[in-house]
């Protein structure tokens, strides 16, 4: 008897066209580029235009997913929106996905996992898909994280970007390809290094929480970073061990855009070397919940993922959250079957 899993069939992207490089923050905070490439590497990052929402970056990225496909809206069957910066509160971003795209036959959610949310995303579409419950999952991880971050504050503003990316998730029976298994876990005594702290019902939006700047990403970034080199390849083994895989098995190693120093230390850890490993911090920074998918789209762009590969999702984000995924690329399905 053939398993049936979920598997990627198509992929899509969206970055806003302003580019904020590093000469541009030398102007703006105490920071120089070549602390900045140095400590992370990146060089630049995307910036949406005012008025411009995470569900615009995630409907373009969605509509290229279907249009790679060939598909109609109306065969999406449920939409995941991983994000820390929805739209508004509610309704959700996938909502506003879901009219933007005319996909009248779906329903949908957004996951607040920070870095990990298209990760998550990814698991739980796949369950879905994989149990029978749904045909076709659209899963996207986006943030527009220039609408929460201080650009006063040069240890936060130099990171992160704006972007969007995502996958539509389909069944198949091969019972070799798709999605493997995940090692997903939470650790919130991680909550307070890296946080939003105003705007929830813990302190609702005030004029006191925008004094204090409380609207705004904080991060201890020393903390989260050793978190995330100390989690990073212990999960990771964790998962290909159980699934009978060393990491030789592994062609590419997909993992969160967060910092070129925790990415290498990663790979180290897992003997990987670099033409195993995408990186394309440099061009977009940190997006949150859209390093993954755009990490993906680029990895596909180079010719870098083959039908057989087996393929390695990795994040650490605020929560703390942790994501591995698993699973064996089968290669994108084009026109509609
Ligand atoms: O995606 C979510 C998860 N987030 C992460 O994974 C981020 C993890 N953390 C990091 O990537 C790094 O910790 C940072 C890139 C945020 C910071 O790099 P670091 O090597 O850990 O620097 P640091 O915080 O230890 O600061 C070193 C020095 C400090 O000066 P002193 O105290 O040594 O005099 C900072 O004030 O660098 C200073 N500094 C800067 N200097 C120039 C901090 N930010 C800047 C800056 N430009 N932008």
């Amino acid at each position: 008897m053939t398993t049936r899993r979920a598997t990627i069939t198509s992929l899509g992207r969206f970055v806003p066209e302003k580019v904020l490089t590093n000469e541009d923050l030398e102007r703006m905070v105490e920071t120089s580029n070549d602390w900045i490439l140095e400590r992370t590497g990146i060089q630049e990052r995307h910036v949406a235009e005012k008025g411009v929402a995470t569900s615009d970056l995630a409907a373009e990225a969605a509509k290229e997913i279907l249009a790679r496909r060939g598909l109609d809206p109306d065969d999406i069957h449920v939409i995941i929106v991983g994000t820390v910066t929805p739209d508004t509160i509610f309704p959700s971003t996938a909502c506003r996905v879901q009219e933007k795209i005319g996909a009248s036959h779906a329903w949908g959610f957004d996951l607040s996992a920070a870095c990990c949310g298209f990760v998550y995303a990814l698991t739980n579409g796949a369950q879905l898909v994989a149990s029978g419950a749904h045909e076709r999952a659209l899963i996207i991880g986006g943030d527009v994280m220039s609408s929460i971050i201080n650009y006063e504050d040069r240890s936060t503003c130099i990171l992160f970007g704006d972007g969007a990316g995502g996958v539509l998730l389909e069944a198949t029976e091969d019972g070799e390809g798709g999605v493997i298994d995940f090692n997903n876990w939470v650790d919130g005594s991680g909550g307070r290094f890296l946080h939003m702290p105003g705007g929830g019902s813990l302190n609702p939006p005030t004029e006191e929480t925008v004094r204090k700047r409380m609207h705004y990403v904080h991060q201890d970034g020393r903390q989260v970073f050793k978190y995330a080199v100390r989690q990073g390849a212990a999960a990771s083994l964790e998962l290909l061990e159980r699934n009978g895989y060393s990491s030789s098995d592994v062609s590419l190693l997909v993992a969160h855009q967060a910092n070129q120093r925790i990415i290498d230390a990663t790979a180290d850890r897992l003997g990987l070397p670099p033409e195993k490993v995408i990186k394309n911090i440099q061009m977009f920074g940190n997006t949150t919940a859209g390093t993954i998918p755009l990490a993906l789209w680029d990895a596909h762009e180079e010719g870098r993922l083959n039908k057989g590969d087996l393929v390695l999702l990795c994040a650490v984000g605020a929560g703390y959250t942790v994501g591995r995924c698993l699973f064996r690329w089968t290669g994108l399905r084009t026109g509609y079957a």
